[in-house]
């Protein structure tokens, strides 16, 4: 189920909005141009499921968006816990690279097959902290300003739709904003505490 929280993005930032309800959450999302649908997830996939078979499990679905939306490069990316030594260090790096406020010139479209990540949309003097999960299919308007949150503990995947095959190249605002509005850890574990 998608959690959204609004922030102001000021030096002190102040939380306007918190709430699960799916209609407040498409409605608000709706003034900053973001469209957030939902789709039946695939109950039958398997949990280590690769690419081909994800890809297969969702063919109605991800052909229509293509359809619609002129994609021209469909990918899925995953990453879960795992006990290999370097878990800790692939984890950091993989955060890490999608941390810092920045923009680029295609959408960024995201479909949770499992897990969950928060997208930061900054719009309008505020931030849109969008916790999405499995289910859930996000639509960010190429030149939004935004960031993207994993979590200390990356565990999801993700259906990713481009319309260049090289994918994008993220120019970066050099804002530290990502710093001081609350992370993923954060607001996950704030949500948890209030269910
Ligand atoms: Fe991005």
């Amino acid at each position: 189920m998608t959690y959204l929280t609004v922030y102001t993005d000021g030096e002190q930032p102040e939380t306007l909005l918190e709430t699960e309800d799916s209609t407040e959450i498409a409605a608000t999302l709706k003034e900053i141009d973001v469209v957030l649908r939902h789709w039946a997830v695939a109950e039958d996939l398997a949990k280590d499921a690769g690419q081909d078979e994800i890809l297969a499990a969702y063919r109605t679905e991800v052909e229509r968006v293509i359809a619609e939306e002129g994609y021209t490069f469909v990918d899925v990316a995953q990453l879960h816990p795992d006990d290999s030594p370097d878990w800790p260090e692939r984890a950091t790096a993989a955060r890490q690279k999608f941390l810092n406020e920045h923009t680029h010139d295609d959408d960024e479209v995201r479909y949770f097959v499992s897990g969950s990540g928060i997208f930061y949309l900054h719009v309008n003097g505020k931030v849109h902290a969008v916790l999405c999960e499995a289910g859930d299919l996000l639509s960010v308007p190429r030149n939004t300003t935004h960031w993207f949150d994993m979590g200390t503990e990356p565990d999801f995947t993700a259906i990713r739709f481009f319309h260049d095959d090289d994918g994008w190249i993220g120019d970066f605002t050099g804002d530290p904003i990502a710093r001081r509005i609350p992370d993923f850890d954060t607001i996950a574990a704030g949500r948890a505490a209030r269910n």
